[in-house]
């Protein structure tokens, strides 16, 4: 088939540097063009890129001349643009975008929680790309968004789902130790995180006690019914440069043994793995039987930042019944643009582009 041309909004931050490197070799899509804000506007992509590399940068798109991004700037045949906007400005640009008649799939918060917007892991709910029928007749635009979720809750809800199907769900506490690119550039200041932990992350908690229901979530004609689960979580931001880590406890509907419980993630595989989709890691989830992980260092490049790790299973007793694990996923690929192009990569194949 003919390559898709697509492009990036905030192609010069943390997000925005992976999305031009997993893009700049896709075998489907064609990278056309990196936008960013004004004052990178006009200048090669080399010279502005922020100097925190999460990954290398490719010696062609280094070379490419950055524009702004506004509608009018964007070739007509582009047909994808994957955004990595500051949730500021992007709310407000990216429905200038999709009104325009482009398919927007963004890493930006604003929208992920309304009705209309699908808010997509795509191991877990691709079926609820279908409330982009509600989103044409309620918002008449000519393109539509797609939202991927907040980087914790994408790697969180990842483990969640087949504990949800195999023993359901009643409760789930989360303690996030989040690393230092979840944060952008130039993200927290050396003098408060090096030696420390920082206790509060900004918004972080609603994002992930709100979104992990509507991802869990069941498609019920025109809207999602949220999972009927209780979820609360800390968030904390620790000097680890890539990758979130989560102390997870969940409590089942049914017991479960350890035995049962491992199994059901190293056995899960869903949509993505079944179409091949290039970006579908072959093992969403992979269980480490050392003591010792996962660590961020170790396992955050697992199924190229696709996979998430997960360690340290075992029984609890205040749980009732219910597990305990710790899992550390890649918050830029798993968290923000791997996941994002494997969207794409489902709508593709499910026949939304
Ligand atoms: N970091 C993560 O792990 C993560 C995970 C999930 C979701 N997200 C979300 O993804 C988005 C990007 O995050 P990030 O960490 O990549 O941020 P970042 O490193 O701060 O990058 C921001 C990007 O937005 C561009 N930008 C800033 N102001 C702009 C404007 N007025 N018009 C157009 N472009 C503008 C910047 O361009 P200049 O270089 O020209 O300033 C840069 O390319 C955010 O919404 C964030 O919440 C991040």
């Amino acid at each position: 088939m003919d390559k898709i041309r697509v492009g990036v909004l905030g192609a010069t931050g943390l997000v925005g540097q992976v999305f031009t490197y997993i893009l700049s070799e896709h075998p489907w899509f064609e990278l056309s063009f990196l936008a960013a804000s004004k004052a990178s506007a006009g200048r090669r992509y080399g010279d502005v890129v922020k100097t925190y590399r999460p990954v290398p940068l490719p010696a062609s798109v280094a070379e490419e001349i950055v524009v702004e991004g506004k509608p009018d700037d964007i070739p007509k045949d582009v047909e994808i643009l994957f955004s990595a906007l500051p949730s500021k400005i992007a709310g407000e640009m990216e429905v200038q975008l999709a009104r325009k008649g482009f398919i927007v799939v963004s890493n930006a918060s604003p929208l992920r929680l309304e009705d209309d917007v699908p808010l997509v892991n795509p191991e877990i709910n691709l079926d609820h790309l279908q409330l982009l029928e509600l989103q044409k007749r309620k918002r008449g635009w000519k393109g539509f968004i797609v939202k991927n979720p907040n980087c914790t809750t994408a790697i969180l809800t990842l483990t969640l789902k087949p504990l949800l199907q195999e023993f359901g769900i009643r409760k789930v506490v989360m303690t996030s130790m989040q690393g230092l690119s979840g944060a952008g550039f130039p993200g927290v200041p050396a003098l408060q995180i090096v030696d420390n932990i920082i206790p509060y992350i900004e918004g972080e908690e609603y994002k992930v006690e709100h979104e992990t229901l509507k991802i869990l979530g069941e498609l019920d004609g025109d809207r999602v019914k949220e999972a009927d689960i209780k979820v609360t979580a800390t968030c904390t931001r620790v000097p680890v440069l890539d990758g979130h880590t989560e102390a997870v406890f969940v409590e089942f509907k049914r017991k479960a043994c350890i035995e049962e419980v491992i199994q059901a993630f190293e056995e899960f595989r869903s949509k993505p793995q079944e179409m091949k989709l290039p970006s579908a890691p072959q093992r969403p989830i992979v269980v480490r039987h050392e003591k010792d992980r996962p660590q961020p260092r170790l396992d955050r490049w697992e199924g190229k930042g696709m996979s998430v790790v997960v360690g340290r299973i075992r029984e609890d007793n205040t749980l009732n019944p219910g597990v305990k694990y710790l899992v550390t996923g890649h918050n830029l690929v798993r968290g923000a643009a791997g996941i994002a192009v494997l969207i794409a990569e489902a709508m593709v194949k499910l026949g939304y582009v």
